[in-house]
């Protein structure tokens, strides 16, 4: 199994650390030693791994030629500049606007809900693994990452069609709010009981 993360930054860097024992290859729009371009690491890949800006989407979607055929998860959160809330989804979500602008993919939400020294950390906030929040429209490939997460110690839960980002993406946002703006810092992560 070969994953490709997309991006170099924070997030990039946290999943790295959580899929260690995968094949990874990194995608980036300056390759580099130690990043493809973006079209060569999603040719390799067999799940990519979003880690860029919402506001980049359409600019990697285009790098990677529509990402035809792969799983693409998802990690982005569509923050206000200000991260003083979402700017867009009652009536969409980041998830769905990048299925719409790669059609050929197989779009699945996840990880968005955990900050990025969480995943550094291993996949762990406050001593526990984390969960990540799944959605996606196609089965299998939510089975396939389901099972991917699982693998690397974390806990997946999924929430529904690619629609449930709505509010996965708004659990983002309250769990960014109780990090930074009610000072609760980054070693928190949502969570479910009972499931
Ligand atoms: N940080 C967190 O705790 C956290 C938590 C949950 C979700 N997220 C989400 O995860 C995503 C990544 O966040 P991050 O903190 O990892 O950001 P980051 O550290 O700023 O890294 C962003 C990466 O995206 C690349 N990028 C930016 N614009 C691009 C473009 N137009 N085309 C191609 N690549 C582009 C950057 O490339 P260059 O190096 O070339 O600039 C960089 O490698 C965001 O959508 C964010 O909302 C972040």
């Amino acid at each position: 199994m070969t994953l490709a993360i997309i991006g170099t930054g924070n997030m990039a860097k946290g999943l790295a650390t959580v899929f260690a024992g995968n094949d990874i290859v990194f995608g980036s729009r300056n390759p580099s030693d130690t990043a493809l371009s973006i079209a060569d690491a999603v040719a390799k890949a067999d799940i990519v791994f979003l880690a860029v800006p919402y506001d980049a989407a359409a600019d990697v979607v285009a790098a990677a030629n529509g990402f035809a055929g792969k799983i693409v998860v998802d990690l982005t959160n569509p923050m206000k500049a200000d991260f003083s809330g979402l700017a867009i989804g009652f009536s969409t979500s980041a998830a769905e606007e990048i299925a719409r602008l790669a059609p050929q993919a197989k779009v699945v939400k996840g990880f968005n809900t955990l900050f990025a020294s969480v995943l550094q950390n291993g996949g762990k906030a406050a001593g526990t693994p984390a969960t990540v929040l799944l959605a996606g429209d196609d089965a299998d490939a939510v089975a396939e990452v389901e099972a991917l997460v699982n693998a690397a110690g974390l806990k997946a839960i999924v929430a529904g069609p690619l629609a449930a980002s709505r509010n996965i993406e708004a659990v983002a946002a309250l769990n960014i709010g109780l990090g930074y703006g009610q000072g609760k810092g980054t070693d928190i992560a949502p969570t479910w009981v009972g499931i």
